[in-house]
Formats: structure tokens, C-alpha cells, sequence
């Protein structure tokens, strides 16, 4: 605990850093001086209970001490190389992904986070399938890039100039409906003709992929119906149409599956997976890829690439989030406490708090609604902004020492696959005091 220090952090964090998705005036950054498991803490000794992973990228919790001399002991051997050249930590990192991903897959392309990963794998799938549209649906996040290659001037610019259409679509999420559907599975079929009626009206020739979140993540924690992904795959393979599963948020342990898509019974062509494949300890990302779509770049030139592509100490650092995420049984871990502690945990803080309007959510991906009313299911912050009452509950979660990821009118609990039972609940405890603080804004 160093006080002064934290002051100073903080006033050179606010005379020289520029921040993301910020009015750079308006900003209070917390001043973090380190971490450690499921905890981090600022400067003044104050420790807060991780249930946002940062951006949901923590899995392995902070600091575990596996995969940081892992990170040292590749420094020692290859800490970096030009990515035209074979390293074995790459590869070692490309053979585990492949194979978590399983038969179907044969190659990983390497990016530097997510973005670049959606973008390099929108890339492939117009060129193999030689269509241009990319449909999406209005709740997903994919990454805040897009328009760098068409501002390129140089001739690498010229192969990735085909049209950028992109349509978007309604995914299913009952709670706010958009088929005005009363059951998972009545939402689950409409979403699905929505999806098809807009397939035929967009024109399948000229459709290249779908792009989709498993459970979209930022969105809300959407969790798809049962049958919706593989009601998805059917109409791809009819319409003769890629599907990419975006993978940068559920995946790698979130949902309690390697994949979230693997709770369907059905595969994408393309996967494309960023933040938890190195816990975020460094910056990786990828798109791993069927052999359909890889082998189409056998004889023909792939129009893309990075300067970090596999970078060695991210690569290193991926083997070794992988490994001891197997060897420490974290996917079954955060499987149980989903199960066992944050369902019925959160079902029981849903009779207590009418604020409460849905919770969803699988393994250690949880979205709840927040509302004012529970019959008009208004919610405490509009759709794209926040609220003085939002601020409130978050603000109310931190002063117990609780961090939750919040997007909206939603509060998002994500806490580490490796999180003790005691405190996965001691975040569920600090959520029910948080919320009595903010009860007097039901208005219901
Ligand atoms: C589902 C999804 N895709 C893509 C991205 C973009 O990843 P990055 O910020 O690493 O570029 C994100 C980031 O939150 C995400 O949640």
C-alpha cells in the first residue's frame, strides 16, 4: 500500500494516456498496484473481488504462478521472431487448439487480440466461398476494427477490396423477445425463421458467413436456446453459407466448454478466439480453421497477416494457460460453482430483489437484468447508456469489495475458473447487499 505513489499513477495516467471508448475528461480511472488469484487491489490496500475478469479475460484467475515462469522461461529461449519463420511454442500452441476444437479442424492463423481475429476470419470466408455479405445479429460485439485495410495504400490493399456488406438479424433472447415468443423453445424456432427469411430476402449467392457470438457475451450473456446453433448450422450447410463462431468471449473455459459452441451438437467452419487462450497475460488471438477453408489457401495466396502472428512468449503463454487449465480441472471447477453456487445463488437473489428482472447463464458467464419494473421490464439504464441508478449498484458492489463486468442495464458476473467455493460466495453475498443498498429505485 503506497498512497502517494497511487496519486502519482493516477496523474500521469491522466496527463499522458489517451483512453479506449472514453470522453478523455470525464474519467476516473481506479489506479491498480497488483493482483493476485481471484483479487486485484489499488494503491490505498483496496481488494476487490474479481467478477468481471477484467474484460472477461482473466480465467485463470491473476498471477498464477504456472503460466508467469512459463512466460520467464520462454523469454530465456525466444522471447520474439518474424512470423514467416516456424518456433515451437506456435506450434505447440496451434497443435492444443486444433485439438480442442476437434476433428473437423485442422489449422490456427495467429492475430494479436479478437478484432483482428474476426477481420482475418470474414477474410477467408469471402475469398473461399467468393461471396461478400457477413450476417450478424444486433446484439453481438466483434471487435473495433474494420477499416484499416481499406485505408492502406500500398498494394496489399488491392485483394481485400471487395465489398464490405454486412446485414444484421435478431438472435434469439427471450426475456426481450423480438418474436413476441413464451417459451426457450417458441423463441428458438421464430429466431430461427427470422434467420431464414432473412437469408432469402439478402439472397443466399451472395452471403459468404454467419458470423456469431455462442453466447453472446457483452450483449448480455445470451445464451442461445437449445437447438438454436444447430438449427443455425442446418440452414448454413442449405444455403450453402459459412458459419463463424466468435469465440473471444465464451470461449476457452467460460461456459465450462473448451468452445461454448460445444454445448450444441453441431461445428462452425471457422472459430475465432481471443482474451482467455492466454488468460490476457499477453495479447493472442486466432481464427482456427476447418481444412475446407484452409485448403483453399493451399495453392492460392492468403491476402493477410501480422508482424506478431504467433508471437512466441503469447504462443508460450497460451500452451501453458491450456495445460494448466487441464491439469488444475478448472472447466469443471467453474462447471460445479455454476451449477451449484451462482444458479441457485442468483435464483434466490431474484425472490429477494425485484430489481432483478432475468438472469441467464451457464458454467461462469452470467447476465443479469436489471429493471425498475418487473411487468414492463423497464430497464435502469437505456439500451447503448448508462444511469445514475446503474452507477449506484456498481458503485454500491465496489464499496464491498465486489468487481462485476456491467454493460447497460445488466450487471455481469464472471469470476475466475479457478474461483474457491468460499468466494464464489462471498461475490453472490456482496451482490445481495448491493442491491439492498439500490432496492428504493423498483418502482414497480
Ligand atoms: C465476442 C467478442 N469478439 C471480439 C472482441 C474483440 O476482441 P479484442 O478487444 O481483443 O480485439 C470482443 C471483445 O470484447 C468480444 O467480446
Amino acid at each position: 500500500m503506497d498512497s502517494v505513489k497511487g496519486q502519482q499513477v493516477y496523474a500521469d495516467d491522466r496527463a499522458y494516456v489517451f483512453h479506449s471508448w472514453s470522453a478523455q475528461g470525464q474519467i476516473t480511472p481506479m489506479v491498480i498496484e497488483g493482483a493476485l488469484g481471484s483479487y486485484f487491489w489499488d494503491f490505498d490496500g483496496k481488494k476487490y473481488l474479481d467478477f468481471s475478469c477484467q474484460l472477461v479475460f482473466t480465467n485463470i484467475g491473476h498471477q498464477h504462478p504456472v503460466v508467469i515462469q512459463a512466460i520467464k522461461e520462454q523469454a530465456d529461449v525466444l522471447t520474439t521472431i518474424a512470423p514467416q519463420h516456424a518456433n515451437e511454442a506456435r506450434n505447440e500452441a496451434a497443435k492444443r487448439i486444433v485439438s480442442l476444437a476437434g476433428v473437423d479442424f485442422t489449422k490456427v492463423f495467429f492475430t494479436n487480440a479478437g478484432a483482428d481475429a474476426v477481420e482475418n476470419a470474414i477474410r477467408m470466408a469471402r475469398l473461399q466461398s467468393g461471396k461478400h455479405k457477413i450476417l450478424s445479429t444486433y446484439r453481438s460485439y466483434h471487435g473495433n476494427t474494420g477499416s484499416a485495410i481499406n485505408a492502406t495504400g500500398d498494394p496489399r490493399r488491392f485483394p481485400n477490396e471487395s465489398s464490405t456488406g454486412h446485414v444484421h438479424f435478431w438472435g434469439p433472447y427471450l426475456y426481450r423477445s423480438s418474436f413476441w415468443a413464451q417459451s426457450e423453445a417458441e423463441e428458438c424456432q421464430r429466431a430461427l425463421e427470422h434467420l431464414e427469411q432473412t437469408i432469402i430476402f439478402e439472397g443466399p449467392k451472395t452471403i459468404a458467413a454467419i458470423l456469431i457470438e455462442s453466447v453472446p457475451g457483452t450483449a448480455g450473456v445470451l445464451v442461445p436456446p437449445a437447438g438454436y446453433l444447430d438449427g443455425l448450422r442446418a440452414l448454413c450447410d442449405k444455403y450453402e453459407i459459412l458459419w463463424i463462431a466468435d469465440e473471444v468471449m465464451a470461449g476457452f473455459g467460460r461456459t465450462g466448454k473448451w468452445f461454448a459452441y460445444q454445448h450444441s451438437a453441431s461445428t462452425p467452419d471457422l472459430i475465432v478466439f481471443a482474451k482467455g487462450v492466454t488468460s490476457g497475460y499477453l495479447p493472442l488471438g486466432g481464427v482456427v480453421i476447418t481444412e475446407k477453408i484452409a485448403s483453399a489457401f493451399n495453392d492460392r495466396v492468403f491476402p493477410g497477416g501480422l508482424t506478431y502472428s504467433g508471437h512466441p512468449l503469447a504462443c508460450a503463454t497460451a500452451v501453458a494457460t491450456i495445460d494448466v487449465m487441464k491439469s488444475e480441472k478448472m472447466l469443471e471447477n467453474i462447471t460445479m460453482i455454476g451449477e451449484t453456487i451462482i444458479s441457485p445463488g442468483l435464483a434466490e437473489l431474484a425472490r429477494k430483489h425485484p430489481l432483478i428482472g432475468d438472469i441467464r447463464g451457464v458454467g461462469g458467464f452470467w447476465g443479469i437484468d436489471i429493471v425498475t419494473d418487473r411487468n414492463t421490464r423497464e430497464p435502469i439504464a437505456p439500451y447503448g447508456a448508462s444511469s445514475p441508478a446503474m452507477n449506484e449498484l456498481i458503485a454500491a458492489c465496489k464499496k464491498h469489495g465486489l468487481m462485476p463486468f456491467n454493460n447497460f442495464n445488466r450487471i455481469h458476473l464472471n469470476p475466475p475458473l479457478n474461483i474457491s467455493v468460499e468466494d464464489a460466495h462471498k461475490g453472490l453475498e456482496i451482490f445481495d447487499i448491493a442491491l439492498s443498498e439500490v432496492a428504493h429505485h423498483y418502482k414497480g
